[in-house]
Formats: C-alpha cells, sequence, structure tokens
C-alpha cells in the first residue's frame, strides 16, 4: 500500500501526461457529478421493465479500461483529445438514453436535467480552448472511432451494435469523466486515481456518494 502510495505521488509531481483541465470546467462538471450521484434511484428501481437494455454503438460503451487501452496503445493521444472524445460519446449516450422515454416517464425529467447540464459543461469546453485546439487532427484510432459514432444509424453494420443497461451507460459516463478530468474531483489531501478501475470497485460508496 505505502508503496502504491509512493508511485501515485511520483506520477502526482510529475503529471507528464496530463493537460491542465481549466479550472472554468470544474463548476459544471461537479454539478454534472452532483446529479449523476442520483442516477441509482432514476435509473434502476421501478422505472424500467427489469433487465431493460438500450441499444448503444459498441463505441458508445467508453469505460476505463478503454481509456487505459487507449492511452497505452494511440500515439500522440494527449488528455484534450480524450476529452474531446469523452464529450462525442456522451451526449449520444444521453441522447440515446432520453429518446426511450416517453413524455411522462418517472425519469424523464431527471435525464433531461443531466443532458442540459452536460451541454452546459460542453458549452465551458468548447470556450475554455483555443480554437485550434479542437480543430487539431485526431489520431487516426480515435479519428476512427468518431466517424463510427457519427455515422448514419442506417449504415451501422448489426455486428456494432450492443445493448446496454441505461445505469451502467451513466456509471461510465461518470467514472471517465472523474478519469478524464481528475483535477476538477481530487481534493488536496486525499489524491486519488479515478482512471484505475480498482478505485471504483473499492469505493462502491463513494460511487454513489462522491465527495464534491
Ligand atoms: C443538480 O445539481 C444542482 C447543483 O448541485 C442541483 O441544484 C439540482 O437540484 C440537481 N438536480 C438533480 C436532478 O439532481
Ligand atoms: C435478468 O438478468 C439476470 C442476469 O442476467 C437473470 O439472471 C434474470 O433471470 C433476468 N431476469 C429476467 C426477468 O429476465
Amino acid at each position: 500500500m505505502c508503496l502504491f502510495l509512493d508511485v501515485l505521488s511520483l506520477l502526482l509531481i510529475f503529471p507528464v501526461l496530463m493537460a491542465p483541465t481549466p479550472a472554468s470546467m470544474c463548476t459544471p462538471l461537479k454539478t454534472l457529478s452532483d446529479n449523476l450521484s442520483h442516477r441509482r434511484r432514476y435509473m434502476v428501481r421501478h422505472n424500467f421493465p427489469i433487465n431493460y437494455t438500450i441499444r448503444v454503438h459498441q463505441k458508445e460503451i467508453f469505460k476505463l479500461s478503454n481509456i487505459r487501452r487507449m492511452r497505452l496503445n494511440v500515439e500522440g493521444l494527449d488528455d484534450l483529445v480524450l476529452q474531446r472524445l469523452w464529450f462525442q460519446i456522451n451526449q449520444g449516450v444521453l441522447k440515446k438514453i432520453i429518446r426511450i422515454m416517453p413524455e411522462r416517464h418517472p425519469s424523464r425529467s431527471y435525464t433531461a436535467e443531466l443532458e442540459r447540464r452536460f451541454k452546459d459543461a460542453e458549452g465551458v469546453f468548447v470556450q475554455s480552448q483555443p480554437p485550434e485546439a479542437l480543430q487539431q487532427e485526431l489520431p487516426q484510432t480515435v479519428q476512427d472511432i468518431w466517424d463510427r459514432l457519427t455515422e448514419e444509424p442506417d449504415l451501422v453494420p448489426e455486428s456494432s451494435w450492443r445493448f446496454a443497461f441505461p445505469k451502467s451507460l451513466l456509471d461510465n459516463l461518470f467514472h471517465t469523466m472523474y478519469c478524464l478530468f481528475s483535477e476538477c474531483f481530487s481534493s488536496e489531501d486525499a489524491q486519488q486515481d479515478y482512471c484505475e478501475v480498482s478505485h471504483w470497485r473499492k469505493g462502491r460508496k463513494k460511487d454513489l456518494q462522491p465527495e464534491s
């Protein structure tokens, strides 16, 4: 454990791969995080048929393990690219969750608020970056994912669709947000590695009630 902490603190002293997250991002992301902390209540109990799943693109199942794999395998990948991808993926995910809810579904207004908060964060993100940064060419692997996500649904091959629980899609959104914007969520005395899958496994409680 001590060794682990040492390695962690080294990583924190030399944050080589991390582009700094503009501080202005933190307010909308923390609001989104507050709202996401209620996701269990709205996404599971009573509100859906048992085992209800949503059809999403394979690439829309975007988890910590995907981020880790990409960081290992994709050349020229910085956090800004991953953050852009995160916004692109999750706006589609939220849209798909809302789309299956009739107007009077008990989770509809919750999910609509999530989407609104998400768009607020995206707006701040776009404004906080110099325009060149957002037009920067993406590494090929990321560009491929991007193209798949924006393909006409009719053209997406059957094999690229997956079925996912609404709750687990929001779990992914939540966990990857903490990983990619960790500077907004680490408290000074307790630095956490939110990109570690084990962090979330151990801290189930935190998962529900994140510290702000
Ligand atoms: C979302 O978060 C804001 C700020 O913390 C809060 O005022 C609002 O009630 C929350 N909404 C939901 C649905 O959790
Ligand atoms: C729901 O899924 C679980 C786990 O896959 C399965 O054991 C259970 O039988 C399913 N329930 C229904 C009603 O289909």
